[in-house]
């Protein structure tokens, strides 16, 4: 089983379309895939509305899965013959607060995962734009991270934010943790803009190479997500981009970006010790421009 996060603590880069429609591309192999909604705006579930079945649980969201203990699998709606989707709602909001003061609050979607054992082949979860105590979640649970980007001014800015809570996630929760690869995504090729961005972030990985820290292996994506409306305009009709533009560029570039993560392995987790952890915090300590 693998598991990500399509994380970027940055509003509106493609996180929601990338989970929904990558999850899909891969259910479409015959692999079987739960798309998990840890955003309280519950976008990826939306994008779906149209296809989902009955859960066992009328009612049950993630939010139940957080404060009630409800398992993962009784929340889970039937999207397509392989694609599950464990459903977010406004309510998750309330996580936070609620489990304000609750040992090991960060390690819960960790222990409900455990549970439903290796149903699926891949989890894959939509992550809010924020790194709060859901995505916290997500970071303690699973073993991969993919960042989406928009290739645009700022990119990389907050990068070192997000690099730093990989750390410590990997340090003192999770070794497994690592950052699998960057995609760029409303990518326009033409500009100039997109290439020098695409330079930069190239050159940023490379510097990391060999250093043993969460995203040292890290590759840029062959795959970019193109700018394509279609993909604006799925989730209006509650369905991914295979049902609604299967022959759009959105389609293909979702369809390729699978075919990219199949071929690779998942890189190996680095062996990360106190010292280097103190190090890397020092290095952090100028954000990335
Ligand atoms: N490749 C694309 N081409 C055109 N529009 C896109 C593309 N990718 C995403 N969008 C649109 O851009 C907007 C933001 O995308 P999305 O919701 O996936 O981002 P997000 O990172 O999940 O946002 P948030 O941080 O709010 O959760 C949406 O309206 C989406 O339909
Ligand atoms: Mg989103």
């Amino acid at each position: 089983m693998r598991t990500l996060a399509i994380l970027n603590q940055k509003g509106g880069v493609g996180k929601t379309t990338t989970a929904v429609n990558f999850s899909a591309a891969l259910a479409r192999r015959g692999h079987r895939v739960c798309l998990v909604d840890l955003d309280p705006q519950a976008h990826a579930s939306l994008h779906l509305a149209q296809k989902l079945t009955p859960s066992a649980r009328p009612g049950c969201h993630m939010y139940h899965v957080f404060v009630e203990q409800v398992p993962l699998v009784e929340i889970c709606h039937q999207a397509d013959e392989h694609l599950q989707v464990a459903p977010a709602h406004i309510d998750l909001a309330a996580v936070e607060v609620e489990l304000a003061g609750t040992a090991g609050r960060e390690l819960l979607l960790r222990r409900r995962l455990e549970e439903a054992g290796k149903r699926w082949d891949f989890v894959v979860m939509d992550c809010p734009p924020s790194l709060g105590i859901l995505t916290l979640n997500a970071l303690c649970a699973v073993e991969e991270v993919v960042l989406p980007l928009q290739p645009h001014f700022l990119a990389l800015h907050g990068l070192s934010k997000l690099l730093e809570t990989l750390e410590v996630v990997a340090t003192r929760s999770n070794p497994r943790l690592r950052l699998s690869g960057v995609l760029l995504c409303m990518y326009e090729s033409n500009t100039r803009l997109a290439q020098e961005v695409e330079r930069d972030i190239d050159q940023f990985l490379q510097s990391w190479r060999g250093q043993n820290r969460p995203w040292s292996e890290a590759k840029l994506f062959r795959t970019r997500i193109r700018r394509n409306v279609r993909l604006a305009e799925a989730p209006s009709f509650g369905t991914s981009i295979f049902d609604y533009a299967p022959k759009s560029p959105g389609a293909a570039d979702y369809e390729a970006l699978a075919q990219e993560f199949l071929e690779s392995a998942p890189p190996l987790p680095p062996e990360i010790t106190e010292e280097a952890f103190a190090q890397t915090m020092q290095q952090l300590s100028q954000p990335v421009q």
